[in-house]
Formats: C-alpha cells, structure tokens, sequence
C-alpha cells in the first residue's frame, strides 16, 4: 500500500469515526441555547400570540396613562415588580416577582411568562429541538401562576371559594379560551378583563320587579369565576334608576342606587361591597313608582366629575338595563 493510500485511508476512517461519533453524542441536537433578550424575537415564529398579547393589557402594563399617574412615572419604585417583571419561573409560584432594569416598555411579556430558570421556554410540549426549546410545564395551567401578580388583591383567593375551583375550572379556561373552541389551536393571548365591555357584560345579569312603589333590582354574578368586580380597587359597577314617559323617554335624570366596589385603604368610611361568584344582590329602590328604567353601568376608575350629580352615561359604560312597568 503507498504511504498516499494509507493517508488518504486514514483519512476516511477517521471521518467515519467522526461522523458516527457526531451521531451518537448528539442526537437529533438540542437547538443552540438562544439567549432571548426581547419578545419581538418570539414574532416570526409567534406570529398570531404576538398579535393577541399586542393587543393586550400584560403589553401595555409599563406605557398605560393609568398606570403612570398612579405610580408618578415609576417614581414608586415599587408598582415596577408586576409592571415590568422579570420572569414568573425565577422566582416562582409561591413568590412575588422582581422588578426588570431593561426593555420595560414591553411590559408583562413573553419572557415574563414563560422563561424557565434554565433558559428554555415554558409550554404544553417537550421539543428541544425547537429554537426556544419549549419545555412541558404544568405549571403553565395553574392559578398559582397567575398568583404572584394578581392576588394582590385576592383575586385567586376569591376563586378558590367558588363552585369553578371545585370544577378546577381555572383561570385560563375563561381568560385564555382556545382559538375558535378548538384545543389543537392553542390560546388566545388577548387575555380581555375589565377593559372589554364583552366580559363584563358576561359577568353578570340584571333583573328588577315592581313591589308596591318600590322596586327591588337584583344583580347576579353568573359568569365571573371570582367577586364582581374583582382585583383593581378602583373598579365600580353602579345601580342607577330613572322615570320613563309613557312611550319609552326619560322623564328625569339617572338616580344612583348601589355600588359594587372594594374600596382603598384609605377610604375608610366606604365598605367592600364586592360580588362573589354565583351570589345574587337585591337592591331596594324606595319611591320608584310609574315606569321606570334600572341599568347597571361600569367604571374602571371610581370618582366621578361632579360626585353629585353622577353622568352615568358620559362617564362610565351600560351593562345591562331593564325596564320596569308600573
Ligand atoms: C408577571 C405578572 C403577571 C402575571 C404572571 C399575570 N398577569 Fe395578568 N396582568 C398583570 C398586570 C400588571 C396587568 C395590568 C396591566 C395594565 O392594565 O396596565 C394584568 C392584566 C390582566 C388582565 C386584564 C385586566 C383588565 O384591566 O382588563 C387579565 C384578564 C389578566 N391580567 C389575566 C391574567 C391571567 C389569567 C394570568 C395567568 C394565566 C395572568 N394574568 C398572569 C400582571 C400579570
Ligand atoms: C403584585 C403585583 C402588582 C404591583 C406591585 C402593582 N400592580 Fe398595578 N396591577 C397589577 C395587576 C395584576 C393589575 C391588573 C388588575 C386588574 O386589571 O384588575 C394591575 C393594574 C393596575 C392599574 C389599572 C390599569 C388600567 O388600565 O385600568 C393601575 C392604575 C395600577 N395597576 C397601578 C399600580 C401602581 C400605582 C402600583 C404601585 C403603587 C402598582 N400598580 C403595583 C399588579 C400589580
Ligand atoms: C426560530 C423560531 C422560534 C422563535 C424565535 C421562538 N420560537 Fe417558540 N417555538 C418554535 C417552534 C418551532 C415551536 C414548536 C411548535 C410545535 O411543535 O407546535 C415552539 C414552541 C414554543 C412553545 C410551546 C408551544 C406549545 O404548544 O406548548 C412556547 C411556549 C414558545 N415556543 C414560546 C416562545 C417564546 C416566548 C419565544 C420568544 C422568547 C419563542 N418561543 C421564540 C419556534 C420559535
Ligand atoms: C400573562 C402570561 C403570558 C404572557 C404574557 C404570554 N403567555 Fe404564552 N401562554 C401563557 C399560558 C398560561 C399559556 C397556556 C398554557 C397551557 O395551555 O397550559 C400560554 C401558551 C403559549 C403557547 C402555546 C401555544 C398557544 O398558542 O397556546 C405559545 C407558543 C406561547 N404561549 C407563546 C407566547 C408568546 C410568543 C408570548 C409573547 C408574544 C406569550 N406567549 C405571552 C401565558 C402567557
Ligand atoms: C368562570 C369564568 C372566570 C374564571 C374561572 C376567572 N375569571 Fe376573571 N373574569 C371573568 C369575568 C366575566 C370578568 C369580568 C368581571 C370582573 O371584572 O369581575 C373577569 C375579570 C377578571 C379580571 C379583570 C379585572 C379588572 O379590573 O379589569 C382579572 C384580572 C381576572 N378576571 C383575573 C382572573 C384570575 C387571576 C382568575 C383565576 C384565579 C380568574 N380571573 C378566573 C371570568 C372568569
């Protein structure tokens, strides 16, 4: 054999060996660990859940007005935790998240939500191979997820005492339904609560009867899987009432009867007048006789322009109404 051959032999068996090797180190590799630093880079693979989250409160929580007048800019370093979190996993479940120092203005985002301590990305399935390397975690699922930021007020505490809780129907099942009813097309990231007058009209019904010269409205929370309304203290749902002519017009202004509200700490002469799931609220109206009209209306921030004279429909938003005949 000529010392070429031998080379050029040694060359493919060392190739081979190589190659063989390759194959049973690493099998069908793990993606290269990506080191995520924004959640724009989870939009070209992402692209319908960017959308959805887009569009949600969770990616308007450092830019939202509200939120910046409360917390005076940020300058209440401590509204920045939940306003600006770093991940959810990190910390864990049974523990408030801390704040972030960059990209803020993403707000609670896809790396909030879903980064695991060890890099790889929180989901239903296993797939290293993946670019973000989904990881399947239970956990996702949980009330207790939600937990760190939205029991602040005790919204998941509220939950558990309800006939869901015992169903385990959780907080996903009705904040993030899946797209078009159908599991295989995973969930809606919009994630609407108080801001869409859709689910709060789902949260309750509205029903009034004629008793005497009186009238008794009863408010039921039949669709929210906690108190009406729950976790913001600054949500209000008020009863009001007003005479109607004959053929249907308003014969006087909007009467305030009842508010639903949990009040701030520093009202202290206002009680927690909150709604549990399921629970029926009857409100008696004194000296409502002819016809008359009763509406529930909602406000996401409780005060009104003039606190004497409330303008239910300039400033907050109706519900549901209900006619009463006399
Ligand atoms: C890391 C903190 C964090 C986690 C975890 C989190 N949220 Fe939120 N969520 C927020 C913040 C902050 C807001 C308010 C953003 C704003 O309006 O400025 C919010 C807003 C919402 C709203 C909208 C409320 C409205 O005003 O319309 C809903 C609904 C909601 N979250 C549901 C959930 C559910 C369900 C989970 C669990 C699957 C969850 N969130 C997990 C922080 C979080
Ligand atoms: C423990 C987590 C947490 C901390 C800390 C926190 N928030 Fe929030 N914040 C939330 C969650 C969750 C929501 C959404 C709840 C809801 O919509 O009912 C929210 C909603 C709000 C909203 C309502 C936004 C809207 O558009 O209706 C305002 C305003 C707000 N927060 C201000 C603050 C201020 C000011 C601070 C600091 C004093 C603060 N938050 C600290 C979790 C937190
Ligand atoms: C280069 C493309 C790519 C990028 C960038 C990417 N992913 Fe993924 N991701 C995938 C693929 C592919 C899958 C597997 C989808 C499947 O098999 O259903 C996946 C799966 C997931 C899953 C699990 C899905 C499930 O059904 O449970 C989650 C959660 C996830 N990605 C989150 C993220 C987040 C958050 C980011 C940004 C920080 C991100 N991904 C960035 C490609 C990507
Ligand atoms: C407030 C927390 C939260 C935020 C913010 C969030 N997710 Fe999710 N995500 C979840 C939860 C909860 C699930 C459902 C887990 C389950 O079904 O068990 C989920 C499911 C998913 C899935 C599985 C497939 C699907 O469509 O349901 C993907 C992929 C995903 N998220 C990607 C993202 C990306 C990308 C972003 C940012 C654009 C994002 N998520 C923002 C909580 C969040
Ligand atoms: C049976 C369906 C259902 C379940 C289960 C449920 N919710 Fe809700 N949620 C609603 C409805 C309806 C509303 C609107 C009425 C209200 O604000 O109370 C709502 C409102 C909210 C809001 C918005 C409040 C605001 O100020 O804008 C938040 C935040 C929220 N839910 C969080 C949660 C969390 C966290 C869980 C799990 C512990 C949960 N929800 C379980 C139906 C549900």
């Amino acid at each position: 054999m000529s010392p070429l051959r031998l080379v050029l032999g040694l060359c493919v068996l060392g190739a081979v060996i190589l190659g063989v090797s390759l194959v049973f180190q690493r099998p069908p590799a793990a993606a290269e660990a990506t080191a995520f630093t924004s959640s724009s880079q989870c939009q070209a693979c992402h692209a319908q859940v960017f959308e959805e989250w887009s569009g949600s409160q969770h990616s308007q929580s450092w830019v939202n007005p509200a939120v910046r007048a409360l917390s005076n800019d940020f300058a209440n370093t401590d509204c920045i935790d939940c306003h600006a979190p770093r991940p959810v996993f990190e910390t864990g479940l049974a523990n408030r998240v801390l704040p972030r120092e960059s990209r803020r203005q993403e707000g609670v985002d896809c790396i909030a939500c879903h980064q695991l301590a060890d890099g790889r990305m929180a989901g239903t399935i296993d797939k290293p191979e993946a670019a973000c390397r989904p990881a399947a975690t239970r956990e996702l699922a949980r009330v207790e997820y939600c937990a760190p930021c939205h029991d602040q007020h005790g919204t998941v505490a509220q939950w558990r005492e309800t006939e869901y809780a015992r169903q385990g129907v959780g907080c996903i099942d009705c904040h993030m339904p899946f797209r078009n009813g159908d599991p295989n097309q995973g969930r809606d990231h919009a994630m609407h609560g108080g801001h869409s007058l859709e689910v709060v009209r789902s949260a309750v019904t509205l029903a009034a009867e004629r008793r005497g010269d009186a009238i008794v409205a009863r408010v039921t929370n039949s669709g929210a899987g906690h108190h009406f309304p729950t976790d913001e203290r600054s949500r209000a749902a008020d009863v009001f009432w007003r005479p109607l002519e004959a053929d249907g017009r308003p014969s006087g202004p909007w009467r305030w009867a009842y508010r639903f509200r949990s009040p701030y700490r520093h009202e202290v002469e206002l009680v927690d007048t909150l709604l549990a799931a399921q629970a029926t609220r009857e409100i008696e109206i004194a000296d409502a006789a002819g016809r008359v009209e009763v509406a529930l209306f909602y406000k996401l921030s409780p005060y009104w322009k003039d606190p004497e004279r409330p303008a239910p429909e300039a400033e907050a938003r109706l519900v549901h109404r209900v006619v009463v005949e006399p």
